[in-house]
């Protein structure tokens, strides 16, 4: 549905997106993944014929960007990173409008409204301001703008961006009902949103691809050993920092051990495990046995910066061409 070949963007100065190649299927929900100034938006706006690539082809259901921008707009609904709204429109009068833009017979684009206002769960403001709407519900309207022609493909960009986890959760479950009617890109610089909402991922950074791949396997991939916050403190008197780390480090299964702090008499360590291992239950085990407090123990989750790390360490960088 979505063909992305070797697609470069400059801006003045700056390579934007660096010859990043990608292919999505159709009915796929696939999520973009990369920090601030990866080029997630930038490829998007390239994807919506905003703007047309330096280089590179970018093809939407068979139709090129530069050659039928009409054919791809007609198939593409986009809600950009700040959607444009106009805040002196009703949400009703703001969706006709759209709708009519977007190629919408008039005798239908009344019903059109209803189905998308009802679909988008934003019957209750249709006769609000838009700049009367909370940020949720601006967003919900947002997202009824970018269907309201029944495009094949949805450009959604950090859809859940300024959002509280209610609205969070209400906006995925929204975007996961669209799936199977549309083809889904959401950008995302947060790891939980790819993995509760997508199927696939697509990670950039600084403009380069660094993985593709489906979401089951890639956090297999990176899950594969596990890291694990611990807290000990002594029952009484005092403890050495090097002798907890001693113990910790003799755990089956513990490849590093980094000590952290010292903070009120509790050592804090970052215990990482190997490959395969689940090492928790003997870690608690082991600081108990030793006669010391265990304050904490969680398992901390992998953050964007660390999976960036694991995958350009186990994958040459990314740096020729691109290719995962
Ligand atoms: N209009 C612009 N002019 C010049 N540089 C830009 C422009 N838009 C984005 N950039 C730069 O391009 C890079 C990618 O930006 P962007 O596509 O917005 O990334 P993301 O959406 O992943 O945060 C950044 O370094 C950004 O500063
Ligand atoms: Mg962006």
């Amino acid at each position: 549905m979505i063909k992305v070949e070797s697609l470069t963007k400059r801006y003045a100065r700056t390579v934007a997106v660096d010859g990043i190649s990608f292919e999505v299927e159709k009915g796929r929900i696939v999520g973009f993944l990369g920090p601030n100034g990866a080029g997630k938006t930038t490829t998007m706006r390239v994807l919506t014929c905003f703007m047309p690539p330096t280089s590179g082809t970018a093809r939407v259901a068979g139709f090129d960007v530069l050659q039928q921008p009409l054919e791809v707009k007609k198939r593409i609904g986009y809600l950009p990173e700040s959607p444009p709204l106009y805040p002196e429109m009703e949400v009703v009068e703001y969706l006709r409008f759209v709708g009519r833009l977007k190629g919408i017979p008039k005798s239908a684009v009344d019903r059109r409204v209803d189905e998308v206002c009802e679909r988008c769960a934003i019957t209750d403001v249709r006769t609000r301001l838009l700049s009367k709407l909370s940020r949720g519900y601006r967003q919900r309207v947002g997202l009824a703008q970018a269907i309201i022609h029944n495009p094949d493909v949805l450009i959604l960009d950090e859809p859940t961006a300024g959002l509280d986890p209610k609205q969070i959760n209400e906006t995925r479950r929204l975007i996961k009902s669209l799936a199977g009617d549309h083809t889904i890109i959401l950008s995302t610089h947060i790891l939980p949103e790819v993995e509760q909402t997508c199927e696939q991922v697509i990670i950039i950074d600084k403009g380069k691809l660094v993985a593709t791949d489906t979401v089951e396997n890639l956090t297999h991939r990176l899950r594969g050993s596990e890291t694990v916050a611990v807290e000990v403190a002594p029952r009484d008197g005092a403890l050495e920092t090097a002798e907890v780390q001693r113990r910790l480090e003799q755990v089956p299964g513990v490849s590093r051990v980094i000590f952290k702090e010292t903070r009120d008499n509790r050592h804090r360590f970052e215990v990482e495990s190997l490959e395969g291992r689940s090492v928790r239950g003997a870690l608690a085990r082991s600081v108990v046995e030793a006669g010391w407090d265990l304050v904490e123990l969680h398992a901390t989750a992998l953050s964007l910066e660390q999976i960036f790390l694991q995958l350009t360490a186990s994958e040459d960088g990314g740096a020729a061409g691109g290719k995962p």
